[in-house]
């Protein structure tokens, strides 16, 4: 099984540059569903879960061509309705082709994801959604079964305990766009990869108004087409190679980003006394001394990402005095607190919150990685240790991140991947 050796203590200095963004990439390839005319998807990330997505899509009987980072699809009137459990379960994103194949043909079977890592992930607001919609819906052996032709317009509130959903607002988006009539769905997800998968749909003749807001408006249409898209780059590697540099006290440029979407992560990363100047589609950032102790409660966009809670732990692990981390988004999301503890930190985890009493300097450990941005944070943790670290379960990174260790290696890190 793959692991990474880390030896830590080297400012980071250089400039890296991030890739499209994965949670933008999985909605939009499970979108080229909607219509049988080709489409093609440029700098697509090297990604497992991007890997996932292709073979759904594949297993479906969907024409897909993968040169590099360009992907073709052409999804035929004949494809599959069922996404399986052993793809789903592998990756939840699978359930994003519930919507589109609703949409363009009545039907779809979508295994249930079960469970995952970091908490509870129910798929209510998904069904809420395309019932809006007119869908009838059924549960049975551990498959949702829709069925609905043609789809409806119709006004549905996306709001959880939790807030808004990207995935459920994702969802009745695609499956909206070829419905009779006007969809309006309250309580959206904001997030970028929502904006970004409006614009594809967009691209395609859909008719959708205020991506990006609480409200979206869909005024269905008869059919779709084919189009070109060069997804948004990712805020979240982005904002993980922004704490590389910090933790590793360097000097990094991180090119190809979207600072105007990264805001309170650019904010938070000030607060802790890093310099961060944030030009045109880049970052550079630095840092010279231990962070300052500050609190994070993670938020739907445009608040603090859940998706950088564990990078941003590592980070005040070793800052000075206490820090207070609150997740609540996904309740659970602290497996990585245990490891880094492993390595040093003082972190006590009561309920949804994690106190982090700072430490002067991490030592290397053997550490277990649970989930994708967990793996990231033991990473950024092993950066700053004193020692060589070993991170099991590397292959957690692989989903989300295209050769961190690599990237990393270029800014002088002393990082390798061992296999077998
Ligand atoms: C997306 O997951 C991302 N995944 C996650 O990133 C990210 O953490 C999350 O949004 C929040 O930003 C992808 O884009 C593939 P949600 P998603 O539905 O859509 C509750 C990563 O590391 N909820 O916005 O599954 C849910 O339990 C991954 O790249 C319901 O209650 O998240 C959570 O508390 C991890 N009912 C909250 O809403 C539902 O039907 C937000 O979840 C759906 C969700």
């Amino acid at each position: 099984m793959d692991r990474l050796l880390v030896y830590g203590g080297s400012p980071l200095r250089g400039v890296v540059a991030v890739a499209s963004a994965k949670n933008a990439v999985l909605p939009i390839l499970a979108a080229t569903l909607l219509t049988e005319e080709p489409c093609t998807i440029t700098n697509v990330p090297l990604l497992e879960d991007v890997s996932t997505m292709v073979r759904l899509l594949s297993s479906m009987g969907v024409s897909v061509a993968r040169q590099g980072r360009r992907i073709a699809v052409a999804a035929s009137d004949r494809v599959g309705k069922e996404a399986p459990y052993d793809i789903v379960r592998k990756m939840r994103a699978s359930y994003y082709v519930l919507g589109p194949l609703l949409a363009r043909f009545g039907e779809a079977r979508v295994s249930l994801p079960g469970g995952c890592a970091i908490g509870p992930r129910p798929v209510d607001l998904h069904l809420k959604g395309i019932e809006a919609l007119g869908a009838r819906v059924r549960i049975e052996h551990g498959y949702i079964h829709a069925r609905g032709r043609p789809l409806r317009g119709g006004t549905v509130l996306l709001e959880g305990p939790n807030g808004p959903s990207v995935g459920a607002t994702a969802n009745t988006m695609m499956a909206a766009v070829l419905a009779r009539g006007t969809t309006v769905i309250d309580g959206a997800a904001c997030e970028p990869e929502v904006t970004d998968l409006a614009r594809f749909l967009t691209g395609m003749g859909a008719n959708v108004e205020g991506a990006g807001t609480p409200t979206i408006r869909i005024r269905g249409v008869r059919r779709l087409r084919g189009v070109a898209h060069r997804p948004i780059p990712d805020r979240i590697e982005a904002g993980t190679l922004a704490v590389a540099a910090a933790i590793t006290r360097g000097r990094v440029e991180i090119s190809g980003c979207r600072p105007e979407q990264m805001t309170a992560v650019v904010d938070t990363l000030r607060a802790t006394g890093a310099d961060v100047e944030a030009g045109r589609k880049k970052l550079l950032v630095a840092s010279e001394d231990r962070p300052l102790g500050v609190n994070i409660s993670t938020r739907p966009y445009p608040g603090f990402p859940t998706d950088l809670q564990a990078q941003f732990t590592a980070l005040l692990t070793t800052g000075r005095g206490t820090s207070v981390v609150t997740e609540n988004i996904f309740e659970s999301r602290f497996l990585h607190a245990l490891e880094l503890n492993r390595m040093g930190a003082r972190i006590d985890i009561n309920g949804n919150m994690a106190v982090i009493q700072g430490v002067e300097r991490l030592s290397s450990a053997q550490v277990m990685a649970s989930d994708l941005r967990a793996s990231a944070a033991l990473v950024l943790a092993a950066l700053a240790a004193r020692g060589q670290s070993e991170i099991l379960r590397s292959y957690h990174l692989d989903r989300g991140y295209e050769q961190l260790e690599r990237k990393l290696a270029a800014l002088g890190a002393r990082v390798k991947r061992v296999t077998g």
